[in-house]
Parts: C-alpha cells; structure tokens; sequence
C-alpha cells in the first residue's frame, strides 16, 4: 500500500511504488480531470503539482511521492494562482477541445505561484512542454498576462 495526499486528502492504494502517479490518480483514486497524452513526458497533458511544483505525472512514480502534496485540476481553484488562472481562463476563453487544458492551467498555475510577474519568455519557457493540438497558444498566453494583470 501506498499512502498519499492528494487535494488535501489522504489516500491509501494497492499500487506498486513504480506505478505513474497519473495511474493512480485516474484508476485508483478516481480523479480524471488529469489526463494521458503520450505517457512519456513529451505533452503535459497529464500535469498536477508536486508541491507546488509542475510535474509529469506518467512519469513520476507514486513511490517518489512521499510526504509530498499533490495538487490535481480539481482543486488547483483553491490555490491563488490557480483560482486567477482559472479565472484568466474563462475571461479569454481559452478552451477549444479542452483535452489539454487541465495540463495548460496546471503548468500556468505554477508558473504564477512561483513567478509574480514573468516576461514573455519566461512564460514561453514555462509552457513549451505543454503541447496543443487545437493551437490554443495564444490564448493561453493572452490569458496568464490577464492573470498577471489581475493579481
Ligand atoms: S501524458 Fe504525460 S507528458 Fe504526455
Ligand atoms: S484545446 Fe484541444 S488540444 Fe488543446
């Protein structure tokens, strides 16, 4: 068994330590807002916070975890910057099929927290992991200056 925080709950799952934490956040703990893209950290469809932090959950093992907090889309609202963010979100409309868009908030999100006011490469260093097949980028990007702005 492995016990982890996720959200602010805790949680306990029959998984093996290598299993991806996205697996375990989907399958075992039944959050899917969090979602597979490549399984090989090439998207960021499948990104939450570590801490705060922006990781590839599919390729991040549970076992790493440890004491760590996991944050997922589901409740990145609760935190300041996801709660602007989300805002930001909404006001651009940003979204078009939305598959990737858990992954763009979360990365966004962490970006802000960690970074109050960042230039356009800082935000084009940020977010070029996170891959769109709709072509969202400039709304994405339109939509953390607003986020900024806003703060
Ligand atoms: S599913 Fe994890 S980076 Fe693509
Ligand atoms: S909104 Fe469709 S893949 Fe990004």
């Amino acid at each position: 068994m492995v016990t982890l925080e996720v959200n602010g709950q805790q949680h306990s799952v029959d998984a093996p330590p290598d299993m991806p934490v996205l697996w375990v956040l989907r399958d075992l703990v039944g959050l899917t807002g969090t979602k597979f893209g490549c399984g090989i950290a090439q998207c960021g469809a499948c990104t939450v916070h570590v801490d705060g932090v922006a990781v590839r959950s599919c390729v991040f093992p549970v076992g790493a975890v440890g004491e760590r907090k996991i944050t997922t889309i589901e409740a990145v609202g609760e935190t300041p910057a996801g709660r602007r963010i989300q805002a930001a979100w909404r006001q651009i409309d940003v979204v078009q099929c939305g598959y990737c868009q858990s992954g763009q908030v979360m990365q966004a999100a962490s970006l802000l927290a960690q970074n109050a006011n960042p230039s356009d490469a800082d935000i084009d260093a940020a977010m070029a992991g996170n891959i769109c097949r709709c072509g969202t980028y400039n709304r994405i990007r339109a939509a953390i200056k607003l986020a900024v702005k806003e703060a």
